[in-house]
């Protein structure tokens, strides 16, 4: 069974209502509720006191209706009784303001008073709830880190040290792995370390990628807390927490070994021709966290969301296509925000399974047909999607990258998602992995800027090449190590010798927001050889001692130099080649390592088990070939 359904949020309506949502729910094919994610207000109404009675009553309705229930621990909105009593666990941003309460996500998550009330919450809920026959999965805490996923005040400050210490055990391997000796920064104790607030002028480099690294550690901790509460009552009752897609507050590969499930929320903008594509990259990475095992889509807009500039809808098939993408690629459970859409309150614009409309709409028999369609795909559960070509994708790499102090500003993610479109446009299906895993069940892996990686990582990726693996590496990896200290000898490490290059020096073109800013650098470079055509993002002087040059800069004071090399199955690429170039230089290394390409234009295929899918995003009619 695929599971269908979406964020409940009964205590938003007179108790009335809910016995009209059940019989809606059963007409909608619903199977699955999210319940009580923003309920501590309701559940806890003064500190110490708990109301369980009207959720006892929904869990029971729910029941009755055949409904299974995805329990939320409650803890992603403390009450304004939490917050008026213990204001220091408001959190603080780095410019030293201390955020109020009045939305939600008002925590700083190394608050010892938020995480005893949590844990409290939590325990009293997976108590009652325990031998409920509603109970299908724990929901802990609500997209940890989305508002505040970093918190700089006193408390965030001193569990910060106390990281450190734990990292580094003395302050001079600290000081050696900040290269601290630069800018008179030599701490001599651990409580002279603070962590990166504003500050006149770039901040330490090893400073701030800890910082992201404590930081995103610090969520973990708070899921990890409340995970084993809920385990201890219910051993075998899975455990989740709704991850957003490429969100680089926290590292998703190590958060993911401690989930049972692997849920996900994914908002792309239907105004976006980009959007299926993209969402196609989440829904990978998703199944990718955990090898391959299925994943729940837990939130999407069933039309439009409420907090964009604008907000357009979707269109007419747009939430069954891209429902039927994340089943294609390994979701085994379709869920919404929200099933009823709210009259009052910060998201009353957002959709809603059931519109301001009623019955009588578009969206409500869009939403009964695809819970019927996904009742007919229930044989699909637990199948697997087979991917030949991996690209590599690191948090420390997206993190260093994109600090200040760095040779030119790139995203890590577009860069990411230019080689991803590529193969999308060719229906090649990809996942995503770690630099340092096992790469031999891919025939081709894709290293975009791996800006840090340690040699352990470099070690890897070469051996695959050595072993007859295709790689792509491209410009800006191999830069720093696990410290941010630079990779000497010309960058690459162990990746030279697999490559045959080594790069000698930078030569950034504009980055997008230059060129809108009208910054003279050059935004292109001309490429000559096989392959020809224009270059974005970056050039370099690349030293080639043993590889074959594809291509060349054609223009530009480096002119001459290589610009795409080959040795063996190891290409290098040091700048983005545009437009269709990137996709030209795929189909040789694909060629080559024997993967098959399919390009069918609007229309997406993936196979997953025994079924095969074709989705077509395009607006024209289109014929697909049944296979
Ligand atoms: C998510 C969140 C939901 C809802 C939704 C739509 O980020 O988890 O609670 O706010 O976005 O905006
Ligand atoms: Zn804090």
């Amino acid at each position: 069974m695929i599971w269908y359904g979406g964020d409940y949020n009964p205590e938003q309506w007179p108790e009335e209502v809910w016995a009209e949502d059940t019989r809606l729910m059963q007409e909608a094919g619903v199977t699955m509720v999210s319940l009580g994610i923003f309920s501590w207000a309701m559940l806890e109404p003064r500190e110490g006191e708990f109301e369980f009675g009207w959720l006892d009553r929904v869990m029971d309705g729910l029941h009755a209706a055949g409904v299974r229930v995805d329990l939320a621990t409650a803890t992603a909105s403390p009450p304004p009784w939490l917050t008026h009593r213990y204001p220091e666990v408001l959190p603080v941003t780095k410019d030293g303001v201390r955020l109020s309460a009045g939305s939600r996500q008002q925590y700083c998550p190394s608050s010892p008073v938020y995480r005893r009330l949590a844990a409290r919450l939590a325990s009293r809920i997976a108590e009652r709830y325990a031998d409920h026959p509603a109970l299908a999965m724990w929901h802990i805490n609500n997209e940890y880190g989305c508002h505040v996923s970093h918190c700089y005040c006193e408390t965030s400050a001193d569990a910060f040290r106390a990281w450190l210490k734990a990292r580094y055990g003395t302050v001079d391997a600290l000081n050696t792995a900040w290269g601290t000796a630069f800018w008179s920064q030599r701490y001599s104790e651990f409580a002279e370390v603070q962590p990166p607030r504003a500050m006149p002028s770039f901040g330490n480099p090893g400073q701030l990628l800890d910082f992201d690294r404590f930081s995103s550690d610090q969520l973990i901790e708070l899921y990890r807390a409340e995970a084993a509460i809920a385990r201890a009552a219910t051993p075998s009752i899975p455990v989740t927490t709704n991850f957003m897609g490429f969100f680089k507050g926290a590292d998703y590969w190590a958060w993911a070994q401690e989930v049972d499930v692997v849920s996900d929320d994914s908002y792309p903008d239907p105004a976006d021709p980009l959007s299926p594509m993209y969402a196609a990259m989440t829904r990978d990475l998703m199944r990718s966290l955990r090898h391959g095992k299925p994943w729940i889509l837990m939130e999407q807009a069933p039309s439009a969301v409420n907090w964009r500039a604008r907000n357009a809808p979707k269109a007419p098939g747009e939430m069954a296509a891209w429902s039927k993408q994340a089943v294609a690629r390994g979701a085994d459970g379709i869920l919404f925000f929200q099933w009823r859409q709210s009259v009052a309150g910060a998201e009353k614009f957002h959709s809603g399974m059931l519109p301001h409309a009623g019955t009588d709409t578009r969206m409500w028999r869009e939403i009964t047909e695809l819970g019927a369609d996904l009742a007919d795909l229930a044989d699909v559960e637990g199948s697997r999607v087979d991917a030949r070509v991996a690209i590599v994708f690191e948090w420390d790499s997206w993190r260093s990258l994109e600090q200040q102090a760095v040779p030119t500003r790139l995203s890590y993610v577009d860069h990411v998602f230019a080689w991803y479109s590529a193969l999308f446009e060719r229906n090649v299906l990809t996942d995503f992995v770690k630099a340092d895993s096992d790469l031999s069940g891919y025939d081709t892996v894709i290293v975009p800027s791996l800006f840090c990686a340690t040699s352990a990582a470099l070690d890897n990726l070469s051996a695959y090449a050595d072993g007859g693996g295709h790689l792509v590496v491209t410009f800006q990896t191999g830069i720093v190590d696990e410290s941010m200290h630079i990779t000497s000898g010309g960058y690459l490490g162990s990746l030279q010798a697999a490559l045959g290059v080594r790069i000698e020096e930078f030569a950034p073109l504009a980055p997008p927001d230059l060129q809108k800013a009208g910054v003279g650098t050059p935004p292109t470079v001309a490429l000559a050889g096989e392959f020809a055509g224009t270059g974005a993002l970056w050039s370099e002087h690349v030293r080639v001692s043993d590889a074959a040059v594809l291509s060349v800069f054609a223009s530009g004071a480096l002119e001459g130099g290589a610009a795409i090399t080959r040795r063996a199955n190891a290409w290098y690429v040091a700048t983005l080649p545009e437009g269709t170039l990137t996709g030209e230089v795929l189909d040789v290394v694909l060629a080559s390592a024997g993967v098959a390409t399919d390009p069918a234009g609007t229309v997406e295929r993936v196979q997953r088990g025994r079924h095969h899918f074709s989705i077509d995003h395009g607006t024209q009619a289109v014929q697909v070939e049944v296979r």
